[in-house]
């Protein structure tokens, strides 16, 4: 009886958008509502190939008769919902949001859209001050909760702190962390099921941790980097890219996205290669092949050397 059943279309809900009456598909989300109705919504921690963790905010709407605003990412639709995607109330929080990420963390690597809804809310750091310097390498590793000296409002506190390399496959810059737990997530229950990090610490001091804070080949990391590609600010990166970076040779305009199968094993996994001069700089899986959803294992993200002889 069930299998008669899969593929049924789903009931739909009728809900109140920015004054205008649409109907969605009971079971969606806010997001996939809005969407579905062509609404721009930003995001920094959801992503399709993971659950929603409800960590960063930005994506906050007004529903009718609610006290708090509502993260669109998140919350399903119900029948009746009034919900207002530009109020001031609205604006005012992504902006908040945005303007404190952007005070105390390095955005530069933040996608154009992120950066785009910064312009459109009028982001404006600096009126924090000027940062505060960087922490001493480990420094931030070592803070226990309760111990946060707050600081003196002459500069803005940031979570800069020098870059971890602690292999050759993938570099750790925390100075671009926006705690938005994705890599938490994809390392563990819902991509690699490793967990071999999480996020230690409370408040200003919460950071991504290794158990122990051992360094990334002493913990239980398989280098899968099923983290790196999920990072939305570049505080995870191959180690390919990051060497290119640093010497300014990365040049996203002279390279070329080649579609591929992982030859390594049967499994079959569809790769995206980034090639710059003939060379492969970066390995990533689409987010929406039902084989990977965007996930892969040590061998096909960093395996690739072996093709440049
Ligand atoms: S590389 Fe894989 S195992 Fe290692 S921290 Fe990242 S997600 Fe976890
Ligand atoms: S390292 Fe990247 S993915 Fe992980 S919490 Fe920070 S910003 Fe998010
Ligand atoms: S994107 Fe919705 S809470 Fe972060």
């Amino acid at each position: 009886m069930s299998a008669v059943l899969v593929g049924l279309p789903k009931r739909l809900v009728t809900v109140e958008v920015d004054g205008q009456s649409v109907r969605v598909p009971e079971g969606q989300t806010l997001l996939e509502a809005l969407r579905g109705q062509g609404v721009a919504t930003p995001t920094l921690c959801y992503l399709e190939n993971l659950a929603p963790v409800n960590a960063c905010r930005v994506c906050v709407v007004e529903v009718a008769g609610q006290r708090t605003l509502a993260p669109a990412c998140s919350r399903p639709v119900e029948e009746g919902m009034v919900v207002a995607t530009d109020s001031p109330r609205v604006r005012h929080s992504r902006k908040m949001v945005l303007e404190l990420l952007a005070s105390s963390v390095d955005l530069s690597l933040a996608d154009d859209e992120i950066k785009g809804w910064m312009a459109t809310y009028g982001v404006a750091p600096e009126r924090y001050g000027p940062p505060a310097p960087p922490a001493a390498a480990g420094e931030r590793d070592r803070r226990r909760a309760g111990h946060h000296e707050p600081p003196d409002g002459s500069v803005a506190a940031t979570v800069a702190q020098p870059v971890k390399i602690q292999d050759d496959l993938y570099v750790r810059d925390y100075s671009k962390c926006i705690l938005c737990y994705k890599c938490v997530e994809a390392c563990g229950e819902d991509a690699q099921n490793t967990f071999a990090i999480a996020v230690a610490g409370r408040g200003f001091d919460a950071r991504i941790a290794t158990e122990f804070d051992v360094e990334l080949p002493d913990s239980a990391c398989v280098y899968c980097g099923n983290c790196v590609g999920v990072c939305p600010t570049g505080a995870l990166m191959p180690k390919s890219e990051w060497d290119l970076r640093q010497s300014g040779q990365w040049r996203p305009d002279d390279q070329q996205v080649t579609e591929t199968i992982c030859s390594f094993c049967g499994v079959g996994c569809p790769l995206e290669l980034t090639v710059q001069d003939n060379r492969i700089v970066r390995v990533d899986s689409p987010l929406d092949h039902d084989i990977t959803r965007g996930h892969l294992c040590v061998k096909g993200r960093f395996g690739f050397e072996h093709v440049q002889h």
